[in-house]
């Protein structure tokens, strides 16, 4: 039986003392046994975060890192520093990052490989654009994904991982993807997932929903076979992020 798992993206948003804030808000009431419950907040917010998150439940998360081990790559951060720092998941690939920073299928990949050598449980993100949806295209997008950003991880690694489908046309934009929609293709991940690593692997390999994800819709998305929780954006930063935990 998998756990569910619901994850705050953060992303841009929150200075160190408003994450500090942000925290006091949330923790008591997303502070649970049940769902595993993860805070993906920007780097320079990971210190003081890791030190308010302290005896609670609620686990670490951090947005990006790059995939070399250390060196001259000026402004990035290393799976070894995440790591010291009490983080404990990454995500890796987002659309965000793939549209404006030109991440890869390929450097996607070697993150994604950097990261569980370091202990870090990546969250690698796939998903379709509108003009792919409306082409017919999305599973071939998605396998293509899928089977480049995991290619050469072993089998036992991917069991241990977090895949989140994120429709792009769902992203920040109100328009969630339908419960059917959202099981279609991650049920689409897991069949790959079997396909390459084998049944049990796929068994394991937690899946998520993101794009839209709020207090209202989490309860049927959640709630369908393939789909393991949820990754959010914009709702992550209310205090609407406890409901959507509470259906994980
Ligand atoms: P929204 O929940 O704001 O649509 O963002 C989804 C997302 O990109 C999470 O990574």
């Amino acid at each position: 039986m998998r756990k569910k798992i619901v994850a705050g993206n953060w992303k841009m948003n929150k200075t160190p003392k408003e994450a500090l804030e942000l925290v006091e808000l949330l923790k008591e009431k997303v502070d649970t046994d049940t769902v595993d419950v993860v805070f993906c907040v920007p780097a320079i917010d990971i210190i003081p975060v890791a030190e308010a998150l302290k005896g609670t439940k609620i686990a670490l998360g951090a947005q990006n890192m790059h995939f070399e081990e250390s060196g001259a790559y000026t402004g990035e951060i290393s799976a070894a520093m995440l790591k010291e720092c009490g983080v404990q998941y990454v995500v890796l690939g987002h659309s965000e990052r793939r549209e404006y920073f030109g991440e890869t299928d390929e450097t996607v990949n070697k993150k994604v490989k950097k990261a569980l050598e370091h202990g870090l449980t990546p969250i690698m993100c796939c998903g379709e654009t509108l003009q792919q949806r409306e082409e017919g295209v999305t599973m071939e997008h998605i396998r293509t994904q899928i089977k480049r950003g995991l290619l050469g991880v072993a089998a036992d690694d991917v069991a241990k991982m977090v895949i989140a489908y994120e429709p792009i046309w769902a992203i920040g934009t109100g328009k969630t993807a339908t419960d059917e929609q959202a099981e279609e293709v991650c049920a689409a991940i897991r069949q790959v997932v079997g396909e390459v690593f084998g049944a049990e692997t796929a068994e394991q390999v937690r899946i998520q929903y993101g794009g839209s994800v709020n207090g209202k819709n989490a309860a049927s998305l959640f709630a369908k076979a393939d789909i393991d929780g949820g990754l959010v954006g914009g709702a992550s930063l209310k205090t609407e992020f406890e409901q959507i935990v509470k259906f994980g």
